[in-house]
Parts: structure tokens; sequence; C-alpha cells
């Protein structure tokens, strides 16, 4: 018998002890919400009186909670779970989870409820800490200044934009997402361009359609990054619409220039075949007032020869026009060596006059290049007309050698490349200078006489389509301008 007590109050003080130190609160309620014993835990954290409520005791109210898990227990007989928050002595919020059991007498009868509460103010701290940040990273991303995508990798669908998109491409974010990427495109350009979104993180210039179907040039980079349930590509694009056509306007502004400098020599050309057929309609003139019959032979030379002549000056002509007329940005397959001949054929009189000799050293027939035909001509008269004011004699600087005054082109492939050069033996360029030539509005010559555009503009045309320039010259070295160009790889 006393074997069993002493049993009996061993598993009593077992039962005790794990009541007083699990790391919980326990209470022991009656129906009326009534503290009936209550571990230490709970003690020390609300420090309860005899005889006080739970509602009391927990959250200080006077009557028990709306939603009550032990009243639901009384009348259920089942266990409950709640989430319930309420503030420490000290004022600051707490949060706890609740969960209550039974408690039953020897009838099975609910005599009393056991409710246990664990402490989870730290995991919701975090949790809203969490939701804090998760805001303003979101904040950020939305209000950085350029487009931001969020693609699927393999469908490049879009999962996510800011809401920059909506400024540039006039679709509203919810009318962006679940849309492929590639709907941007032209239906025509969508292979390639997936294809370097696969795989480049650097798209220059890739042309977009707006809501409205209208057509903007934009800058793609691409990062491949994690994201929530996968692997993605981030995707900023930058507006160069607006860039692109004050490039577009200067370029024009400067063809002009160069086309008003070409004036004087056009004017020479064009006198040349004018005199020619003044010549032959006096001629004509002359036998037919002095009542002179004309040769049949002299008739038909002469009149060969002013065929051909007003062939050379609509020539001229149309080559002028078509020099100064506006082009756009899509390039095509160019052949280098005709584009050169072209240029020439421009400036040659004007060359000629001056005593400049021209030296060809063509490759024959090398493969094409893509670019802008009437810009890369614009490229090689600024480089001639360059090296014609380098040689000029009445430059104080440039003293020429007997035999020189020459104007070197040549034209090499190899592997992917085409070298381009075109070379002077004018004075040549010190290094000071040299360093800067390509800079815009970086000019030696006299005011009126230079705008310093010439070579920053040839160099980003050469730029625009994926080319170099650069030049190699000393003082009294003459001046060689050497240019790459990928070869076109549909040939
Ligand atoms: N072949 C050359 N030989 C010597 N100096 C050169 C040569 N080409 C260019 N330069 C130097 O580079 C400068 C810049 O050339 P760029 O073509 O950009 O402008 P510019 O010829 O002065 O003016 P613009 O071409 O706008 O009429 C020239 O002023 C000249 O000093
Ligand atoms: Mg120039």
């Amino acid at each position: 018998m006393r074997e069993k007590q002493a049993e009996l109050n061993k598993h009593q003080n077992e039962y005790q002890s794990l009541f007083e130190q699990v790391p919980c609160i326990i209470t022991v309620q009656d129906r009326n919400y009534k503290l009936i014993r209550y571990n230490r835990e709970f003690d020390k954290k609300f420090k309860p009186q005899p005889g006080d409520y739970c509602f009391y005791a927990y959250k200080g109210r006077k009557e028990k909670c709306e939603i009550c898990p032990v009243e639901k227990t009384f009348e259920d007989g089942l266990s409950h779970f709640s989430e319930e928050r309420g503030f420490n002595r000290d004022g600051s919020p707490t949060h706890w989870v609740v969960n209550t059991t039974p408690i039953k007498n020897e009838k099975g009868e609910i005599v009393a409820a056991m409710e246990m509460s664990l402490d989870v103010t730290q995991t919701k701290l975090l949790e809203e800490e969490l939701k804090k940040s998760e805001k303003k990273y979101y904040a950020i991303f939305d209000n950085i200044p350029n487009p931001v995508f969020v693609l699927d990798m393999d469908t490049l669908e879009i999962l996510d934009c800011n809401t920059s998109v909506e400024g540039v491409y006039g679709y509203k974010k919810d009318e962006m997402i679940e849309r492929s990427f590639l709907e941007l495109f032209r239906p025509e350009e969508k292979d390639y361009y997936a294809k370097m979104i696969k795989n480049s993180s650097v798209i220059n210039q890739a042309r977009h359609l707006n809501k409205n179907k209208g057509a903007i040039f934009v800058n793609i980079r691409v990062s491949p990054s994690e994201y929530p349930g996968g692997k993605v590509f981030l995707v900023t694009t930058s507006d160069i619409t607006r860039r692109l056509e004050t490039e577009q306007q200067l370029i024009q502004a400067s063809k002009m220039a160069t086309l008003g400098e070409m004036a004087t020599g056009v004017a020479h050309e064009l006198n040349q075949p004018l005199s020619v057929i003044k010549t032959a309609s006096r001629f004509f003139m002359k036998k037919i007032n002095k009542k002179e019959k004309i040769e049949d032979e002299v008739l038909f030379t002469l009149s060969e020869e002013i065929d051909a002549y007003v062939d050379r000056a609509t020539k001229i002509i149309n080559h002028m026009r078509q020099f100064g007329r506006k082009s756009d940005t899509t390039l095509e397959k160019v052949r280098v060596n005709a584009v050169l001949e072209k240029a020439v054929e421009i400036l040659g009189q004007q060359l000629k006059v001056r005593g400049i000799e021209i030296f060809w050293d063509l490759e024959l027939d090398p493969p094409p290049i893509m670019a802008d035909p009437d810009r890369l001509e614009q490229v090689f008269v600024n480089l001639l007309i360059n090296a014609r004011d380098a040689m000029d004699e009445n430059q104080q600087s440039y003293q020429p050698r007997k035999e020189a005054k020459k104007i070197s082109l040549k034209t090499r492939s190899h592997g992917k490349e085409i070298t381009v050069e075109i070379s002077d033996t004018g004075p040549g360029i010190e290094g000071a200078i040299l360093e800067r030539i390509f800079e815009p509005f970086f000019t030696t010559k006299k005011v009126g006489q230079g705008t310093g555009l010439g070579l920053s503009i040839s160099y980003g045309i050469i730029h625009d389509c994926k080319g170099s320039i650069r030049a190699v010259s000393g003082k009294g070295k003459g001046t060689r301008f050497i240019m790459k160009f990928p070869i076109s790889d549909e040939n």
C-alpha cells in the first residue's frame, strides 16, 4: 500500500515538474475562464493574481475574447487552436499560438480546459521584417526608371515587370504579365532575338514595338538570375529612340556640310561637260549661220560626245542627290570596294586638281560586310576630305616632298574581318592631337573651315556596323586610318 502511494507520489512529482518546466505557458481554466492552475512560465510572464480570469490575465480584458478556443473545447470536447496577440507588461507587442485540450472527470464530463501557449513573437517580428524588406525591394524594382522584366528562362514568358514598362511601351503591367517577351519584337525578328536573349547579355539597338505598334529602339541587357519558382532572365531595356534620332540629325547635318564643301568640286566637275557641250553647240550654230554643211562623221562624233557628257553630268548630280538623302539605320550587305570607288568618284576631280594622286590596292572582290552603304560612303568621303585638307599646300605646316601627295586605298580580308585603309602623305598628326581627333567638335582648322564633326560621326557610323576605326600617325609621317569590319555571316 505504502509502495503504491510512493509510486503515485513519484508520478505526481514527475508530472508536476513537467508542468512547471516545459518551455511554454500552461493554464488550467474552469468553464468561466477562471484560472485554476498555471505553471511558472505563465506566472513569470503575466503575474496573475489568485482568482484572475484568463482574458484579464492575458490581455487585461473585462470579458472573454470573441473567439476563444477554451470556449470551443468546453462546447465540443475537442482540441482547438488559435493565434493571439496582446501586449507585454512593458507595452511591447507579443504574439502566441494557443492549443487547448479538455480535462474530464471519471464520468467523462469536461470539468476544465488546459490551455498551452507558445510565444511566437520573434518569428512574427521576423515575418514582418521580411514583408517590409520585400516591400522595399519591390518599391525599388518599380521605381527603376528603365523597364525591367523577369522572364521564364525556357519560354521567355514575362513573369513580372516594373511600372516603368508603361512609360516606354504603353502597356500596363498586368497587360504584360504572362505574355511572351518576344511579342515586343517584330514577327520576323522573333526567332533571331530569342536566340540572342538566351545566349548573350547585351543586345544593342534592337527594334521593339510599343502598344500602338510604333517602332522604338532599345538597348537590352540580360542577366540570368534565381527567382522563387526557378531560374529566370532579368531583362532591362533602355529606350534610345530619342538619342538615335538626334544622332541621325547630326549625321544629316554633317552630311549637308560635306555636300556644301563638295559643291565647289562638283561645280568644277560639271563645268567640263558643260563647256564641251557649249563648244559643240557653238560649232553647230556657226556652221548653220554660214549655211555650211556639217559632215556626218563630225556631227556624229560631236553628238556622241554631248551624249556622253550629259550622262556624266547626270551621274554626278544623281550621286550628290543620293548622298544627301536621309538614310535609316538598316544594315544591308555591302561591298566595300564599290563604296570606296563611289566616294573617290565624287571627290576625284578635286583631288586631281590639287595634284593628289590616288593609289589603288584593293583585294579582288572581298566578301561583303553589313553596313548602310550611304553612310559608309560618308565615312570614306570624310576621310578623303581630311586627307585632301591635310595636303593643302597653303597650310604652313605642310611642305610636300617632291614625289608626295598621295592617297592610298587598301582593302584586305582575313578570317572574319575586312580591313580598309585610307592613308595620305600629309604632315601627319602629333601625339597630343592624335588622342583627340575622334572627339566631337575637335578641329585644328580655321573657323568656318571645319566643324570637327567628320571623324566623330565616322566613328559612330562604323560602330553602328560593329566595326572599328583608329588612326596611325605622327608628326611628319603621314596619316593612316585603319578600319575593320566583320564579314557578313550570310554570304
Ligand atoms: N588625314 C589627316 N591628316 C592630318 N590631320 C588630320 C587628318 N584627318 C584628321 N585630322 C585632324 O583631325 C581633326 C579632326 O578631324 P574631323 O574630320 O573630325 O574634323 P575637321 O575635318 O576638322 O572638320 P569637319 O570634318 O567637321 O569639316 C582635324 O581638324 C585635323 O586636325
Ligand atoms: Mg573632316
